[in-house]
């Protein structure tokens, strides 16, 4: 299983670009099912969790191949409806081939899902929406088995906030009879992402971006192409990198407007931080303050970037309050930060970082998820001495190609076997 093997106290500095957001590629991906022919995606990210999309598409009958930096989706008529349970359970994203199929071809069995460990994540919310278009839903032997002649449109308000859940009802939807109105929708830029092309392929969605959004199913939807939006979380994870080496380091090709929520909490810290059209800069600082963050949905600060600021907060002057809204359990990279020397007190959901200006110091460390694993190498970029982050194939899952864009920036990183 491989490791990271990082030397701290090196100071990034430089330009970075960032790549295409997994959390919309995936989703995209999947829309694919909807409309035979050919689909052509730019900016899309080499990673495990696109590679496992694939690889479920495929076991459907859809062909995929990367033409250069192009993924190309050859959707055909499905062989199979049922998405297997070795194939799901390596991603909780799989429940979104869910909408689309029981739209097109009114039937669909999903094992239920795995992923990250954070919290329980259920999927009663994807349920009760395609529910509420009027399919038979069931759970049998750890599968989801939905049943629809037809969906029909219908008026459907989520209880919570769900990115995912958003995103299965889109897709449903839009091949449903007669128009759909969803209330209390996610906002995320993914789910606008995700709208643009399937409007890209003839759906009729309006209202994405808000928290009500309006799709006027159609009979049949076409292939397309799309360029997968830049990935705001890693962009996020780049800037955290260059704020807590103390360095100067440009984050090219994202948008800035995705960021502002870690924007803002970067400068109330004390940083500079500048913004163009499509990069953000932060500016060296020697020493910051604490702030309180609470993870909620966009616009607000996401729950992805939580353990990476946790990070950077262990570092802070000042004590921090860090509440996590979104998910419960997810603060298992404290106990791997407190190895590190960080001063943390989780209690259910909020943890209390004391910071310790003086700094963390290399150890052994387990990466427990995605985002964990990343901020486990940012506290690794500043420690003294060496750190060593094993289970890094969650880091994997996703993000591309991260000891290469560290290491252009000047940071000692390295895989080892
Ligand atoms: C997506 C992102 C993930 C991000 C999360 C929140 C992808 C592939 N993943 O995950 O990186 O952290 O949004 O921004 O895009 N919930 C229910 N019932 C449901 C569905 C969700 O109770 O049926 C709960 C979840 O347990 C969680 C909250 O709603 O507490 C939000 O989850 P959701 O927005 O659905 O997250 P995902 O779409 O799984």
């Amino acid at each position: 299983m491989d490791k990271m093997i990082v030397q701290g106290g090196q100071q990034l500095n430089g330009k970075v670009k960032t790549s295409g957001a997994k959390n919309s590629a995936l989703k995209v991906l999947f829309a694919t099912i909807l409309a035979e022919g050919k689909h052509v995606f730019k900016n899309v990210p080499r990673l495990k969790d696109v590679e496992s999309t694939a690889n479920l598409l495929q076991s459907l009958g859809l062909e995929t191949e990367w033409n250069s930096d192009e993924l190309i989706v050859h959707s055909k008529k499905l062989t199979s409806v049922e998405a297997h349970y070795d194939l799901v359970r390596k991603m909780r994203a799989s429940i979104l081939c869910l909408g689309p199929m029981l739209a097109k071809y009114g039937e669909a069995v999903v094992s239920l899902p795995g992923g990250c460990a954070i919290g329980s994540r259920p999927i009663d919310l994807h349920l009760e929406a395609m529910k509420a278009l009027g399919a038979e839903v069931i759970l049998k032997d750890g599968y989801v088995h939905a049943k629809a002649k037809k969906l029909k449109g219908a008026h459907f308000l989520f209880e919570n906030v769900t990115v995912g859940g958003t995103e299965n009802m889109m897709m449903a939807a839009s091949l449903a009879e007669g128009t759909t109105v969803l209330e209390n929708v996610a906002k995320e830029p993914e789910i606008v992402d995700l709208a643009e092309y399937l409007n890209r392929m003839g759906a009729k969605i309006s209202g994405f971006g808000t928290s009500v959004m309006k799709i006027e199913g159609v009979e049949k939807l076409k292939a397309a192409e799309h360029s997968v939006m830049p990935d705001r979380i890693e962009a996020g994870t780049l800037l955290i990198a260059g704020a807590i080496t103390g360095g100067e380091v440009t984050v090219e090709s994202c948008n800035p407007v995705h960021l502002e929520s870690l924007i803002l909490k970067l400068r109330e810290s004390g940083f500079r931080v500048e913004t163009d059209k499509t990069s953000v800069t932060v500016f060296p600082l020697k020493e910051w303050e604490a702030v309180d963050i609470t993870t909620a949905p966009y616009p607000l600060f996401p729950t992805d970037l939580q353990a990476q600021f946790m990070a950077l907060m262990s570092l802070a002057q000042g004590t921090s309050v860090i509440s996590e809204t979104v998910f419960e359990n997810r603060f298992m990279h404290v106990q791997e930060l407190m190895r590190l020397g960080a001063d943390i007190t989780p209690k259910s959901r909020v943890a209390v970082v004391r910071g310790k200006p003086k700094g963390l110091s290399g150890a052994p460390v387990m990466a427990t998820d995605l985002r964990a694993s990343a901020s486990l190498v940012l506290a690794g970029l500043t420690a003294k001495g060496e750190t060593q982050v094993s289970r890094i194939y969650h880091l994997d899952r996703g993000y591309e190609k991260l000891e290469n864009k560290l290491s252009a920036l000047g940071a000692k990183i390295s895989r080892k076997e």
